[in-house]
């Protein structure tokens, strides 16, 4: 496994420039937003909406979507039970230390296992929030945006959530969205009111 160390010889060098200072200078918290839910449950479609929100009062943001990081950080994995837990450490890592560099993280990733989540819940702590999109099968299917559930109903692709593969429903999630049933608008705007709440940032 990779989570191994590799080098007896490493330590961890402290920054001066803290998390808090970072903090201060950005007047907000950092944060993970874990967005979890079924192909086309609209996981990039909030997540980007929020960032866009978010930007505009100023706030540093950054979205780490399925698909972008399997072009390059994640490119050697494929859709296999154990590929997917290895894309996952690997964004959980990555949104750690976006975390410390005072960056509101969005993850937009099926993340279809529960074990997955609660690993990256477990690196991260009280910084992970999980927000599932809740969202039908039915629905999804028939939005279709990338054609995938036509091909994966025709056998073209194998370990497709949903279809052939399964999909575990947080059993208690920070949050919980209706977006097979609310606007866009809607679902945004609960996460933005979810961030107030929990002091991340102020509203002005
Ligand atoms: N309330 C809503 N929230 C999110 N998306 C919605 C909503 N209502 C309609 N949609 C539409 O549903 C689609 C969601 O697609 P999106 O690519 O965001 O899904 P996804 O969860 O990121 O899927 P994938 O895992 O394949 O990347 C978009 O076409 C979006 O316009
Ligand atoms: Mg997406």
């Amino acid at each position: 496994m990779t989570t191994q160390m590799k080098s007896s010889n490493t330590v961890w060098h402290h920054a001066t420039v803290t998390r808090d200072r970072r903090a201060e200078l950005s007047k907000h918290k950092s944060v993970v937003l874990w967005f979890t839910g079924l192909s086309g449950a609209g996981k990039s479609t909030i997540a980007h909406a929020v960032e866009e929100q978010l930007h505009q009062k100023g706030y540093h943001t950054f979205v780490l979507d399925g698909d972008n990081v399997r072009h390059g950080l994640c490119g050697d994995l494929g859709f296999s039970d154990a590929d997917r837990m290895e894309n996952i450490r690997r964004v959980g890592e990555v949104a750690k230390l976006f975390i410390e560099a005072g960056v509101i993280v969005l993850t937009a990733f099926i993340s279809p296992f529960r074990a997955d989540r609660d690993k990256a819940r477990q690196l991260i702590q009280e910084d992970f929030v999980e927000i599932y999109c809740d969202c039908s099968l039915e629905v999804c299917e028939e939005r279709d945006v990338k054609g995938l559930y036509r091909k994966a109903r025709a056998g073209e692709i194998k370990h497709f959530t949903g279809i052939s593969s399964p999909y575990e429903i947080p059993e208690n999630p920070e949050l919980s969205i209706n977006t097979g049933g609310k606007t866009i608008e809607e679902c945004a705007a609960e996460v933005l009111a979810y961030l107030v709440k929990r002091g991340v940032y102020q509203e002005k």
